[in-house]
């Protein structure tokens, strides 16, 4: 049997958040529905952050009232701290299952940027989340963001990835993404990064989450495939970037990820046919 990778559909949040124009809740929901008849089991549809720093996630209440679940698909918005927890308890539905996605960075320079804090400061927010998720019986997924390289810190070094990862597990166990948020990272850089982490997580809970500035995504899930992950990001029609990462273009394309790992005999049980459906509906939109 051919071994089986995880994709997680970030194309609703990780894509969109970065569309300076205005995106109806219908087009969202649309697409997410599309996206959920698809095979894929995860998809992250919306942030509970500050609307004045995401402007586009501002409606994520209204995205998660309007989406028509599909059975077996888990859905995912981010949360940085309590009031975006109390947000997402205000909007969970009971008739689908919803997760949270905490996020810290491995640099300090993009953390500030991307949550006004320092490292050990975003941690420390995100105790309570974790703990009000536990209470409440919601899956908590981690992010670590600036994996190779920083866009206000240089290269990030791969022990401090090591450390945020560390960090993140300390308040729950989680599958922690591994994001290479400006696309910077080489396949040999990705390595060395994952060897790090390996030493403090094993390769069954980490993900990877590429974004494909540097045109190496593809190459650098190669390098993760090699090292034992087995779960990747990817938004269909290569939406995205991210709005405090300068110069962040899209993340990896879902459909070109599904081409590789179809090449490389791997199974995701993903209907290619439906993402290609969805990636021209995703790009009507930008
Ligand atoms: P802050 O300004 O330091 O927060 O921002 P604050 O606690 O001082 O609050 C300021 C105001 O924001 C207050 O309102 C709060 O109520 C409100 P005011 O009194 O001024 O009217 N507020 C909120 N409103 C709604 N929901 C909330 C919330 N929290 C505070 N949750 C904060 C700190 C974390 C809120 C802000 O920095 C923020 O929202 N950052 C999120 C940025 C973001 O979403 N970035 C993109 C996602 S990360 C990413 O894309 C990387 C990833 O893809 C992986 C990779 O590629 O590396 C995951
Ligand atoms: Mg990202």
């Amino acid at each position: 049997m051919p071994a089986h990778v995880r994709i997680h559909e970030v194309g609703p949040r990780d894509g969109l958040q970065n569309e300076p124009g205005v995106i109806a809740v219908a087009d969202k929901v649309a697409l997410i529905d599309l996206l959920s008849r698809s095979g894929l089991r995860d998809i992250e549809v919306g942030s509970f952050v500050s609307p004045k720093w995401v402007p586009q996630m501002a409606d994520s209440d209204q995205v998660l009232a309007g989406l028509t679940p599909q059975a077996g698909v888990r859905y995912a918005v981010l949360v940085p701290n309590m009031r975006g927890w109390e947000g997402f308890l205000a909007a969970r539905r009971t008739d689908m299952t919803t997760d949270i996605a905490v996020f810290i960075s491995a640099s300090e320079g993009f953390s500030q940027s991307n949550l006004n804090c320092g490292i050990t400061e975003s941690v420390a927010r995100l105790r309570p989340v974790v703990q009000a998720a536990e209470d409440a019986g919601v899956t908590v997924r981690g992010y670590v963001s600036c994996v190779t390289d920083c866009p206000f810190d240089g290269p990030t070094a791969p022990d401090a990835v090591a450390r945020a990862v560390e960090m993140l597990r300390d308040l729950a166990p989680m599958q922690v993404s591994l994001g290479d948020t400006i696309g910077k990272g080489t396949p040999e850089r990705v390595t060395a990064m994952l060897k790090a982490v390996r030493d403090v997580a094993p390769a069954t809970d980490l993900a990877g989450h590429f974004h494909d500035t540097g045109g190496l995504a593809l190459a650098n899930i190669g390098a993760s495939l090699d090292l034992g992950l087995r779960a990747f990001d990817t938004a269909v029609g290569g939406l995205g970037g991210c709005p405090y990462a300068p110069g962040a273009p899209g993340n990896v394309a879902t459909e070109a990820v599904l081409a590789l790992l179809d090449r490389l005999g791997y199974e995701t049980g993903v209907d290619a046919d439906v993402i290609a459906q969805a990636a021209q509906m995703a790009k009507g939109m930008r």
